[in-house]
């Protein structure tokens, strides 16, 4: 009934000739997949290559990161409208890196969907707890907050498009993946809440990807469960062979 979506992302690796080489050799490992939706995310600098090299195929290309203002004084900062003209289709919003080590807010993260939205890109929202936030027993609490927070002023019409991705902070890079039935959980967390936010016939079609040291090795148990609508892939994503076989669970 849902779509899944194979998203990866590539971070901060590659350069554009490295972009160009890795679709060299993906787009022919996945051609005619189109069980699922897949698309790449790599660094701001590598998404015209990237776009020039997925032209016609079956993969999308999504940005890292999106401002929420149109334009103006934003020193290193890119605008949804930038991303359009350049025919990026996704946005991943509010990742842990993001949040971790660049300052970024339940609020900011809520600034810039609702700019994603407006602008007609399928963003990808993370959430997600850290460590001592599970050993804690508040891996509950902090989805719902990080859900209302992300959420907030935002009518179901316009989330159409969101996508939301579960990825507990202690399993990303860390080779920790979380159980098919831990990530489940979590999963229907956050289904229970986008249903209280934005109505139950929105929560069912809403797809939840799982990140966190997604590999070939565990992708078809994670995507065996109903909860789980995709992958967020990062580490794992950088390799065509890899990712291929990911996307192709
Ligand atoms: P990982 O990263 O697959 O390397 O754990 C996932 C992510 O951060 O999106």
């Amino acid at each position: 009934m849902r779509k899944k979506l194979m998203a990866a992302n590539w971070k901060m690796y590659k350069t554009p000739d490295q972009t160009r080489d890795f679709f060299r050799n993906f787009l022919p490992l996945v051609s005619g997949q189109t069980r699922d939706e897949i698309v790449v995310c790599p660094p701001f600098l590598d998404l015209p290559a990237a776009i020039e090299s997925a032209k016609g195929s079956n993969v999308a290309i999504g940005a890292q990161n999106v401002h929420w203002k149109e334009e103006g004084a934003f020193t290193g900062e890119t605008s949804a409208a930038q991303l359009l003209a350049i025919g990026v289709t996704h946005v991943v919003v509010g990742h842990s890196e993001r949040r971790q080590y660049f300052g970024e807010t339940d609020d900011t993260v809520n600034l810039r969907l609702k700019t994603a939205l407006e602008a007609g890109l399928t963003p990808i929202c993370c959430v997600g707890e850290v460590l001592e936030e599970r050993e804690a027993g508040m891996t509950d609490d902090v989805l719902r907050r990080q859900c209302v927070r992300a959420f907030h002023a935002i009518s179901a019409k316009k989330a159409a498009k969101l996508v939301v991705a579960y990825e507990p902070v202690w399993a990303i890079g860390t080779g920790k993946t979380a159980t098919p039935e831990i990530a489940a959980e979590a999963h229907a967390v956050i289904r229970y809440e986008a249903g209280k936010i934005f109505g139950e016939e929105f929560a069912a079609q809403l797809r939840i990807l799982y990140g966190g040291s997604v590999k070939p090795e565990n992708a078809s148990a994670l995507m065996a469960q109903e909860e789980i609508d995709g992958a967020l892939v990062g580490g794992a994503s950088l390799d065509p062979k890899s990712l291929a076989a990911i996307v192709k669970y």
